[in-house]
C-alpha cells in the first residue's frame, strides 16, 4: 500500500524532485542516475537535483548533468532521494521526513536499516528485492551489476595468472589454453563463463540448478555435472542438506584440480555463501592457479578466502574482490541508472506525480519501509 506517500509539492517546488548525492562510501564510483536517464525522467516531468561532482567518479562532470537538463543543487532536500551503496547515518539523517529513498539498502545483512529509515519517516525501495520476474528486468539491478562483477571478475583472474588463457601456436612452441571452472552459474557466472571463452580459455560451469546446463553449454562451455541438485522457489538454488554439502565438497575437490583458473559466483539468498573450494582443494590446485571468489560479501565460497583481499595460499592466488562494479563507473552506473529509470517510471503518472500502485509487486517486494510502517 503506497497510498500514503506525501513526497510531492511543497511550495518552493512544485514539481517532484529526484535528488543524485554523490556517494560517500570508500571506492564507490558509481552514480546513480547518469545524463542520458536525467534527459527522459526530465521529459517525464521530474525535476533532477545533483550534488556537485555526484558524477566525478564515474567521469562524468556537473556540466553533463546540467546540459541534461538537472540542476547542481542540494540533493539530499529533494522528494525522491536514488542512491548506488546504502546510506551512512548521517546521510539518513539528511534525509526530509516523507522522502523516498531509493538504492541498494542491503535489508538482509543490515536489518537495522528498515528501523532507521521508517524513525526518520522515509520510504524506501531496496533495489537488491527487486524480484527476478519478467516485467522487472529493467530494474533488476543486482543483475545488470553482476554481468559487471562477472566480467570483471575473469579480468582480475587473467592478470593474476601467471598463465596465458588462449592457446598460442609460437616459433618458440606451443601453449595450451586455460582451463577454467565457474562454480554458480547465475548472471555473473554465465557472464563469466562467456568471457573466459572470448579470452581463449576452455571452460566449465558448475551450478546444482540443472536447469541451467543448456545455458552452460550454449556458451561454449563443458558442464561439470555432480549429480547434486537443489533447485529452490524463485529460480534460486535451495541450501543444501548436510549430506549434500558434504559430498559436493568432496567430489569438487576431486575436480578443481584440474583447473587453472577457479570462478566462485555461488549464492542463496539471505544465507551465508557456501563453502564450495576447500583448503585442501586449494592444496590440489597447480602453483600459480588463480581463484577469484565473488561471494567475499557473504563469507567466500572459498575456505580460504580472505574478502576484499587477494592472498597466496599454498602458490594458489586467491582474490575476493567486494565491489567490482566500482571498478567499471561508467557502464557500471550506465546500465544501474537505467534500472532507477526504470522504477522510477514505474512510480509516476504524466504530470511527473508520483502515483505509485500500492498492489504493484514489484513495488511491493522491494518497499522496505513506508512513512511510519516496516515491513
Ligand atoms: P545468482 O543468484 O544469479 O547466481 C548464483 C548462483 O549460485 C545460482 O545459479 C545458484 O543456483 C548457484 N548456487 C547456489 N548455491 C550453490 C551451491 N551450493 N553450489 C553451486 N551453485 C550454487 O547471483 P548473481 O547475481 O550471479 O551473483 C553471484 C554472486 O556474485 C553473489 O554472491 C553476489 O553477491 C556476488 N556479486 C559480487 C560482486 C563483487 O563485486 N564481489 C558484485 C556483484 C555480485
Amino acid at each position: 500500500m503506497f497510498d500514503a506517500l506525501r513526497v510531492n509539492a511543497s511550495q518552493d517546488h512544485p514539481d517532484t524532485r529526484v535528488g543524485v548525492p554523490r556517494e560517500s562510501r570508500a571506492g564507490e564510483r558509481r552514480v546513480a542516475l547518469v545524463p542520458k536517464t536525467v534527459e527522459k525522467l526530465t521529459g517525464r516531468g521530474l525535476r533532477v537535483v545533483v550534488e556537485s561532482g555526484a558524477g566525478v567518479g564515474a567521469l562524468m562532470p556537473d556540466e553533463m548533468f546540467i546540459e541534461a537538463g538537472a540542476a547542481i543543487e542540494d540533493a539530499w532536500d529533494a522528494d525522491v532521494v536514488v542512491k548506488v551503496a546504502p546510506p551512512t547515518d548521517e546521510e539518513i539523517g539528511r534525509l526530509r521526513r516523507g522522502a523516498v529513498l531509493i538504492g541498494f539498502l542491503a535489508p538482509q545483512s543490515d536489518p537495522e536499516i528498515a528501523t532507521k529509515l521508517r524513525e526518520a519517516g522515509v520510504t524506501a525501495f531496496a533495489m537488491e528485492s527487486i524480484p527476478r520476474i519478467s516485467r522487472a528486468q529493467s530494474m533488476d539491478a543486482l543483475s545488470s551489476q553482476a554481468n559487471v562483477a562477472g566480467y570483471k571478475a575473469v579480468l582480475l583472474a587473467a592478470e593474476l595468472s601467471t598463465r596465458f588463457f588462449p592457446m598460442l601456436t609460437t616459433a618458440a612452441g606451443t601453449v595450451k589454453p586455460a582451463s577454467a571452472l565457474v562454480l554458480g552459474v547465475g548472471v555473473a557466472g554465465l557472464q563469466a563463463l562467456a568471457t573466459a571463452r572470448r579470452l581463449g580459455a576452455r571452460t566449465t560451469g558448475y551450478d546444482v540448478r540443472p536447469e541451467v546446463a543448456d545455458q552452460v553449454r550454449s556458451l561454449g562451455a563443458r558442464w561439470l555435472d555432480l549429480g547434486i541438485e537443489a533447485a529452490g522457489e524463485g529460480g534460486y538454488a535451495r541450501e543444501l542438506t548436510e549430506d549434500e554439502r558434504a559430498e559436493q565438497k568432496q567430489r569438487l575437490t576431486e575436480a578443481i584440480s584440474g583447473f587453472d583458473v577457479v570462478i566462485t559466483t555461488a549464492l542463496v539468498p539471505g544465507r551465508k555463501a557456501p563453502i564450495l573450494v576447500t583448503a585442501e582443494a586449494v592444496k590440489g590446485m597447480r602453483p600459480g592457479s588463480v581463484i577469484v571468489d565473488l561471494a567475499g560479501e557473504t563469507g567466500g565460497n572459498c575456505e580460504l578466502t580472505e574478502p576484499g583481499e587477494v592472498v597466496v595460499r599454498h602458490d594458489v592466488t586467491i582474490a575476493a574482490p567486494l565491489n567490482l562494479p566500482a571498478t567499471m563507473p561508467e557502464h557500471a552506473s550506465e546500465l544501474y541508472a537505467r534500472n532507477v529509470q526504470s522504477l522510477l517510471e514505474l512510480m509516476v503518472n504524466g504530470q511527473g506525480r508520483l502515483t505509485p500502485d500500492s498492489d504493484d509487486e514489484v513495488l511491493v517486494r522491494s518497499c522496505i519501509t513506508r512513512e511510519g510502517d516496516h515491513r
